[in-house]
């Protein structure tokens, strides 16, 4: 699947698109149902909210488990994501937000690429994000917040914040954390997220399980608490540009949070999530 030239252009123009029921009841049904199982696994993988129970994020367990690899290797990421980025790609990043029900934390506002840039070293923006909806998005379960053209300011250079005002986690854990909790490290602060609402106004993602959201690494982005009964799972599929590759930097974030593994990804087949077995 390839974007057509109105996708393409609301993705320059807006730093996001959406692509309505991209997968299937049936595929998303598969990727559903190995979410237990993975969020049972202690491992550093796994990101806590702040009261130590419930399940935040679980990181790159698309190098275990099979259904989300092939998910990573969907032709209907893969395809738009090369053709936003004009070139082949690799897996930068993979992550599941659990953002639970009745207890999903929120996320701060922020750009992705400055975290990458200071803490990977990695050169340009020239990533892409693949938010695939595991649960339906609505006004209820924390959706995701949006500040349509943010990407025109490019990556906001702000001081590293929260670093006097540890949470609990964030204390009891390596430096990384700090990354994904929610006081996150690189957000911005209140003024400037007003400043840019008034200057390009505020969006809400509401979609069905199934969809596509594809954004920019400079788009700011949000999500409110998840107070609802509604799970609201997605998965986060980052591709880097193979022309993109960081630069050598002294403390390095673990695997499971950033791929080292550069060779491009070629697509699988169409119907890659629904076939039993595979060779990969
Ligand atoms: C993110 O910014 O990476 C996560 C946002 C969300 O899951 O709501
Ligand atoms: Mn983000």
């Amino acid at each position: 699947m390839h974007l057509n030239k109105e996708q393409f252009e609301t993705y320059e123009d807006k730093g996001f698109v959406l692509l309505s029921e991209c997968f299937s009841k049936s595929e998303v049904h598969r990727m559903k149902v190995e979410l237990p199982v993975l969020f049972s696994e202690d491992t550093p993988k796994r990101v806590l909210e702040e009261e130590g129970k419930t399940i935040r994020a679980v990181h790159g367990v698309h190098g275990t488990n099979e259904t989300f690899q092939r998910l990573s290797q969907h032709p209907r990421l893969i395809k738009p994501a090369m053709q936003l980025l004009g070139s082949k790609v690799y897996i930068y990043q993979f992550k599941i937000n659990a953002k639970a029900a009745f207890r999903g934390d929120i996320w701060e506002w922020h750009q992705d690429y400055i975290f990458w840039r200071k803490e990977d070293g990695l050169p340009t923006a020239r990533v892409v994000n693949a938010l695939v909806l595991l649960d339906d998005m609505n006004e209820f379960n924390g959706p995701l917040f949006v500040i349509p053209r943010s990407h025109r300011e490019g990556m906001i250079d702000i001081v590293a914040q929260n670093t006097n005002n540890k949470s609990k986690a964030e204390k009891e854990h390596p430096d990384w954390v700090s990354n994904f909790t929610a006081k996150l490290k690189y957000s911005l602060n209140q003024e400037l997220v007003a400043d840019l609402v008034l200057k390009y106004g505020i969006f809400s993602i509401k979609a069905l399980a199934g969809s596509v959201l594809l954004f920019d690494s400079n788009l700011v982005h949000a999500s409110p608490s998840n107070i609802s009964p509604f799970e609201r799972a997605v998965v986060i599929v980052t591709y880097n540009s193979v022309e993109n590759i960081p630069l050598p930097m002294s403390n390095r974030r673990p695997e499971f949070l950033v791929s080292r593994d550069y060779r491009p990804i070629e697509p699988l087949s169409e119907d890659a999530l629904l076939i039993e077995s595979l060779t990969i």
